[in-house]
């Protein structure tokens, strides 16, 4: 993308958590390029990517961060969260383990993130729906018990990965 010379009216900054293997790195390669990879490595520190975007007549350009869920790759913690006004809080519906540890994500961000941020759950990998180890039903009425937005995505196969930035970044703007 060529943004020369464009003007950008907010920046956003939005951050991805949750257990190492769950596919975030690969739901940000697909928002940010359109492009996924099944020989994604575990991320070490952070990265990010940003994507200039117009929103209700507004550029929007998103930061979307980036970190290890491998406790011993992970970022300073208060530095990742420092900031942030969007965050997606990322399972792999065909493991069971990250879907309950969402509780602990949960947990440490609410500890470190603004109180007002922006906040997704995202049950990722629908292309593996023989796999499933988490309903749909369980993971919406804890979105809705913890008051979360909720859907479901697959990196691979590109379903709700558009909307379920644009559904967080809509939320903050
Ligand atoms: P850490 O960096 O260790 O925290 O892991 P991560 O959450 O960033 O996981 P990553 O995006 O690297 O993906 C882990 C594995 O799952 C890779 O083999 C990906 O190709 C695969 N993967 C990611 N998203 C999907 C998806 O939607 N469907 C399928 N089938 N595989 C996926
Ligand atoms: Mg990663």
């Amino acid at each position: 993308q060529s943004n020369f010379n464009q003007k950008i009216d907010y920046v956003f900054k939005v951050v991805l958590i949750g257990d190492s293997a769950v596919g975030k790195s690969q739901l940000l390669a697909r928002f940010s390029r359109n492009e996924f990879s099944i020989e994604s490595k575990a991320t070490i520190g952070v990265e990010f990517q940003t994507r200039t975007l117009e929103i209700d007549h507004k550029t929007i350009k998103a930061q979307i961060w980036d970190t290890a869920g491998q406790e011993r790759y992970r970022a300073v913690t208060s530095a990742y969260y420092r900031g942030a006004v969007g965050a997606m809080l990322v399972y792999d519906i065909t493991k069971r383990q990250s879907f309950d540890h969402v509780a602990r994500w949960l947990e440490e961000l609410r500890g470190h993130a603004d109180k007002n941020i922006a906040l997704m759950l995202i049950g990722n990998k629908t292309d593996l729906g023989s796999l499933r180890a988490v309903t749909t039903e369980d993971a919406k009425e804890f979105a809705q018990r913890e008051n979360l937005f909720f859907m479901e995505t697959s990196a691979l196969d590109s379903n709700n990965v558009e909307p379920s930035f644009l559904t967080v970044l809509t939320e903050i703007y």
